[in-house]
């Protein structure tokens, strides 16, 4: 059944420029925030309360940031770059995530390898003695078994905390040429990948996973709970579906 977000919301979104759309939903959100009767308004789409204990956390409302290195700093550099980020925002974060697999981060999957791995989680691991945050790594669905097996190897011999599967893909093989874009897909087309993963994953490994990629309705979301996920993170799914998907998700859990 289509929502109001979707008869009305989205059109209006999706007739604009996305950097526009951007820009305007935030600046709409934070506005709302500030007034009594727009924050009594999203209560209405407050999903059930579906409380979960993960890596030493309940996750009602915790707050993870995903820290990345910038597009200007060479690989050689990458490890002081996710330092930096992660002494600045460790402090307003429950738990901290590695993304290693943006595709449009030229190099960055090649963090994905278990040398350049390792390295990362050590120095974050350094630095993560007195504050101890769940440090957690997001992985791209285009790995090969064998690059799977190493990459879960890593985090294990590392404590990681947790697998985000996954990023965005690259392979754009679903998309008509005409219709193609660049950058990473996302979305329906990645469902069936991102569940694949998950389920090598959870068979393979007792690190919790945490499943991205495909999920926009409460079967799709199902699908990644029966794979072995403990958690989900919606993204496209939310731009196409709005808040009331988080509620018609909870039912399910
Ligand atoms: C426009 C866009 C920007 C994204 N930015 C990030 C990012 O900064 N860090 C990250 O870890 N994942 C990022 N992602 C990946 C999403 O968080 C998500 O894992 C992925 O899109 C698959 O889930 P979905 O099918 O629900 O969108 C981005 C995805 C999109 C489409």
């Amino acid at each position: 059944m289509v929502n109001a977000y979707e008869r009305f919301v989205r059109p209006l979104l999706f007739s604009i420029n996305p950097e526009t759309a951007h820009h305007f939903t935030i600046a709409v959100l934070r506005r709302a925030s500030q007034v009594d009767l727009a924050l009594r308004a999203l209560k209405f789409f407050e999903p059930l309360p579906k409380p979960k204990a993960v890596f030493g956390l309940t996750f009602r409302n915790p707050i993870g940031i995903n820290i990345g290195k910038s597009r200007t700093t060479p690989l050689e550099g990458a490890t002081d770059d996710y330092l930096y980020s992660f002494r600045l925002l460790r402090e307003f974060a429950d738990y901290i995530v590695l993304n290693v697999s943006s595709p449009n981060t030229p190099g960055l999957r090649e963090l994905q390898e278990p040398a350049a791995l390792s390295e990362l989680l050590r120095a974050i691991a350094d630095k993560n003695q007195i504050t101890r945050k769940p440090i957690l790594v997001k992985v791209a669905p285009d790995l090969s078994p064998s690059e799977l097996d190493e990459i879960i190897a890593t985090c294990e011999e590392n404590q990681v905390a947790g697998i985000i599967a996954t990023n965005t893909t690259l392979d754009h093989s679903s998309i008509p040429p005409a219709l193609d874009q660049e950058g990473g897909l996302s979305g329906a087309p990645l469902r069936e990948k991102s569940t694949a993963l998950v389920r090598t994953i959870t068979a393979q490994s007792a690190i919790p996973v945490i499943a991205s990629g495909g999920i926009f309705d409460a079967e799709s979301a199902r699908e990644k709970i029966e794979a072995g996920a403990q958690l989900l993170q919606v993204y496209t799914g939310y731009i196409y579906r709005g808040p009331a998907l988080l509620r018609e998700i909870t039912k399910i859990l």
